[in-house]
């Protein structure tokens, strides 16, 4: 089945969002740049139209509740994810919403569900958008770190997923902050393969 063919996908792979997507001007073009980033090495990977499509769909949709209140997303969110700090739950509040409307594509939803916590399960798409959403050019932090990522990507996919999980970590580890599962556990696989 071409995922993308869903017609929700198929539109936010274009830039057009659900109706239910609540979006200042400013997200959203921090999730088309993303989008863009994801389009741009999907193509470099030479991976098909029908996967360049839900590429490009993950990156506008990955932050499309993004600022819903998240005392209104921990109801709708899995029993499993619901004690997620707040601004964890429009991860896996998006890929619900999605999957309720008839999205079937669990690849697609699950890269949605942990672009911001990580997951030892993401796959090739899940990386890439969890390394889009933290090197896209809009934002202001270390600059030149990330534009020396940006320049390897997709080919270091993999490396270049390593060193922002680790500076993920140093970050909450330097603040004496807890670190959660999924991270770590994201952690553990990288570092051995
Ligand atoms: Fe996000
Ligand atoms: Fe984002």
């Amino acid at each position: 089945m071409n995922n993308c063919q869903h017609p929700l996908i198929e539109a936010a792979a274009q830039g057009t969002l659900p109706e239910w997507a609540a979006v200042s001007p400013g997200r959203r073009a921090h999730m088309a740049r993303v989008s863009e980033l994801l389009d741009a090495w999907a193509a470099a990977l030479g991976l098909p139209e029908s996967e360049r499509c839900r590429w490009r769909a993950a990156g506008f949709l990955h932050d499309a509740l993004r600022e819903v209140a998240p005392d209104a997303l921990r109801a709708k969110v899995p029993r499993a994810q619901s004690s997620l700090p707040g601004p964890i739950l429009h991860g896996p509040a998006v890929a619900e919403r999605l999957r309720a409307q008839g999205v079937l594509d669990g690849e697609l939803l699950f890269a949605l569900a942990y672009h911001t916590l990580g997951n030892a399960s993401l796959g090739t798409l899940g990386r890439a958008l969890y390394v889009a959403d933290f090197l896209e050019p809009g934002r202001g932090f270390m600059p030149e770190w990330r534009e020396g990522l940006r320049a390897r990507m997709p080919a270091e996919l993999d490396s270049v997923t390593r060193e922002i999980v680790g500076a993920r970590i140093r970050y909450v580890v330097d603040r004496g902050l807890d670190l959660l599962p999924d991270i770590v556990e994201f952690w553990n696989v990288l570092v051995t393969e």
